[in-house]
């Protein structure tokens, strides 16, 4: 056998055993490379015969074209090993990366967890409409036409004299247009004031308004019911306070404050409701609306209150 064919032969079988890239690159460099044993055929070409060299050229060609495809060869077969070798480590039986899921903006979560305790207490849900009549927003709740609250600047009112409503106690008055009492409703939504927005203020914020209307409906009710609905929304660790406070359409009336680790500011006494005695003028005002005396306020007393519910939101 001609050394060029025995070195083929090296070449190849050396080609057939490198295990990895880096070992196939050696032999490479070892045949092919600049100083390499098939480039050194190369120049010893010169030195022979001329009747020699077409010969042993032409063998050289295909020596040198068998090893490089060769390497081409094993090559292709090692990034090929290593891919599926790679393949193999994945677990293909893993469950997938979870994507990220949205939730319910706080406020509806504080939402809902109230109404939960409010419907355990025996409130129905009622609601009312955004856009208001001044009646019921204002007439209604015994709030005279020279009231601050009716003021231009304190309410959005359309051109068409009817207003967005400054409080969920509408629905107070819608409630009791459309049910004789004894009545217990909750009236979760949306009310709007021209407030400048800040942090803590916005001109959309939203209320839970509860009605309590029976025989002998005390302040005493109002206090152990929103007590009660405190400590099951914040913990039974909540402190909550009632002062007096104004409201027309309620006599006597109280602000309710509480203070809860549950709330941000810690230790601080947050305002968080009005509350009060449903005001007679307001069960007056329902009867005439009414053409008829279901709300006596002989016979009748009540609750109103107003929950802020914006607040209650932790951030
Ligand atoms: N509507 C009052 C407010 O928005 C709160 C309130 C409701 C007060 C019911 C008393 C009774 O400030």
């Amino acid at each position: 056998m001609h050394s060029l064919e025995q070195l083929r032969d090296d070449a190849l079988r050396e080609i057939e055993s490198a295990r990895d890239e880096k070992a196939l690159n050696a032999v490479r460099v070892h045949y092919l490379g600049r100083n390499g044993s098939i480039s050194a055929w190369g120049e010893q070409m010169k030195t022979l015969e001329k009747d020699e060299r077409p010969i042993i050229g032409k063998l050289l060609n295909e020596v040198r074209n068998a090893v490089t495809a060769a390497i081409e060869e094993r090559a292709e077969k090692l990034r090929s090993e290593k891919e599926s070798e790679a393949l193999t480590k994945i677990d293909i039986t893993l469950p997938g990366t979870p994507s990220e899921r949205g939730s319910l903006h706080p406020l509806t979560q504080i939402l809902d967890r109230s109404i939960t305790v409010f419907r355990r207490m025996g409130f129905a849900l009622a609601d009312g409409p955004d856009i208001e009549t001044e009646w019921h927003c204002f007439d209604a709740l015994n709030t005279p036409p020279e009231h601050p609250a009716r003021n231009e600047q304190d309410t959005f009112y359309l051109p068409d004299g009817r207003l967005l409503r400054t409080h969920t106690s509408t629905v107070q008055i819608r409630a009791m247009q459309a049910t004789s009492p004894p009545i217990r409703v909750i009236a979760p939504g949306a009310a709007y004031r021209r407030d400048e927005i800040d942090a803590t203020h916005s001109a959309q914020f939203h209320q839970i308004e509860g009605l309590y209307v029976d025989e002998n409906v005390s302040v005493a009710d109002l206090k152990g019911a929103l007590e009660f609905f405190f400590h099951e929304l914040l913990g039974a660790d909540t402190a909550v306070r009632f002062r007096p406070h104004y409201f027309p359409f309620t006599e006597p009336s109280f602000e309710i404050d509480v203070q809860s680790k549950a709330l941000k500011g810690g230790e601080q006494w947050i305002e968080v409701a009005g509350s009060g005695m449903v005001h007679p003028a307001v069960f007056e005002q329902l009867n005439k609306a009414r053409g008829d005396d279901a709300y006596d306020p002989e016979k009748w007393t009540g609750y109103a209150f107003g929950l802020g519910m914006d607040r209650r939101v932790r951030s």
